[in-house]
């Protein structure tokens, strides 16, 4: 722990107006976090727990919200605080403008949580993580990308495919029909992501199996995975994909979401438990995360291990799987908190110490 106490902005991103949000399907992750407030009433906001875990552990936590205005970019660099743990996933409602956030932080020099614009830029890319993946020799499942009658990649994909949109998180644009298994099913879901997301649809082979996540908690040499997390698809109701879709994750009143739940993966043997942790840590690597991360992966039944995606700055929330894998690991809350600013004020104590001995 620093020892002293910080003046901490917890930063978030907020876009449109919560009423419309409501009543138009969200899409994107901006859009997601106001119409979820619906849903989530009765749950404190992450923002929320994060800042009482920062008050508890003696710093001083304020909000500061990016609204897409100058103003509250401006604003940022005046509010002189000494961290910014970093929340948002988007600017102005575009959900590729995480990697400027954090670009614009270190441009301004307030040191920040999480990833650096070259993590955003490399992970919300999910086409450009794969290919990163591959280069590291990180099983990645087959895919291809089309926009608009252009294919940017194609691998000779065998179905079942699953189509989703290239860089959406949360689930986004992935429901029951994102799975498909002929050619005229394909084709209508790759215009359905078009048209919907106006972003290149990315087709990949479906992987039948496990859905693990992998909680990784640190930098560069010092990151290792905290104890598996499995999402656990056996009481899905028949007929629906085993697949972790906008309903399963946020939609509380659906089946979807009331028969699936993450727990500490069990039965796994310990030579499956190494190979998952060794891949996660290769793909938090080969996207260059840090602090913390989450990877997303399927274990086939044949044991072959594949990277579905990483997340940089994955959900902290309480109840989630972040979390979740911290407490396993004998962490409470606020002492998972604790580090991820431990880890940012180091960073940056090393960025203050090099730039003086440079004499910059
Ligand atoms: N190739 C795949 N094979 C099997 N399931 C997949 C595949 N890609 C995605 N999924 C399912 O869809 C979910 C969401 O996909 P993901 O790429 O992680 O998107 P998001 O960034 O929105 O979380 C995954 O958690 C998994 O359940
Ligand atoms: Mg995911």
């Amino acid at each position: 722990m620093s020892g002293r106490n910080l003046k901490i902005a917890v930063l978030y991103d907020i876009w449109g107006d919560p009423a419309s949000a409501e009543a138009t399907p969200p899409k994107s992750a901006a859009r997601r976090r106001n119409s979820s407030k619906k849903v989530e009433q009765e749950e404190k906001e992450d923002r929320e727990e994060i800042s009482e875990a920062l008050a508890q552990l003696g710093h001083e936590p304020l909000y500061h919200v990016l609204d897409g205005s100058m103003q509250s970019l401006n604003s940022l660099c005046r509010c002189k605080a000494d961290l910014i743990f970093n929340l948002t996933e988007s600017f102005a409602g575009d959900d590729t403008k995480e990697t400027n956030v954090a670009a614009y932080l270190d441009l301004v020099g307030i040191p920040y949580t999480g990833g650096g614009p070259h993590a955003h830029f490399l992970a919300q890319d999910k086409g450009l993580a794969k290919k990163m993946f591959a280069f590291h020799g990180i099983r990645t499942p087959y895919f291809a990308t089309a926009y608009r009658g252009r294919i940017e990649h194609a691998h000779d994909i065998s179905f079942p495919l699953i189509v989703k949109p290239i860089s959406e998180d949360g689930s986004i644009g992935i429901d029951s029909n994102a799975v498909v298994h002929s050619v005229k099913e394909l084709m209508e879901r790759v215009e359905y992501i078009q048209d919907e997301f106006d972003s290149p649809a990315l087709i990949e082979e479906y992987i039948e199996g496990r859905e693990i996540y992998a909680a990784i908690l640190g930098s560069y040499e010092r990151a290792h995975s905290l104890p598996l997390v499995e999402l656990d698809f056996s009481r899905m109701p028949k007929g629906l994909p085993k697949v972790a879709t906008y309903d399963v994750k946020f939609e509380k009143g659906t089946q979807a979401h009331k028969l699936t739940k993450s727990e500490v993966a069990e039965n796994l043997d310990d030579e499956t438990i190494s190979r998952l942790t060794e891949t996660a840590l290769a793909a938090y690597h080969a996207v260059k995360l840090r602090d913390y991360g989450r990877i997303d992966m399927r274990l086939s039944a044949q044991g072959e291990v594949y990277v579905i995606e990483a997340n940089p700055n994955p959900w902290l929330a309480s109840g989630h799987e972040f979390a979740m894998a911290a407490r396993e690991s004998g962490r409470t809350y606020t002492e998972l908190i604790g580090e991820i600013v431990d880890m940012a004020m180091g960073r940056s104590a090393k960025i203050k110490a090099r730039a003086k001995s440079s004499g910059v």
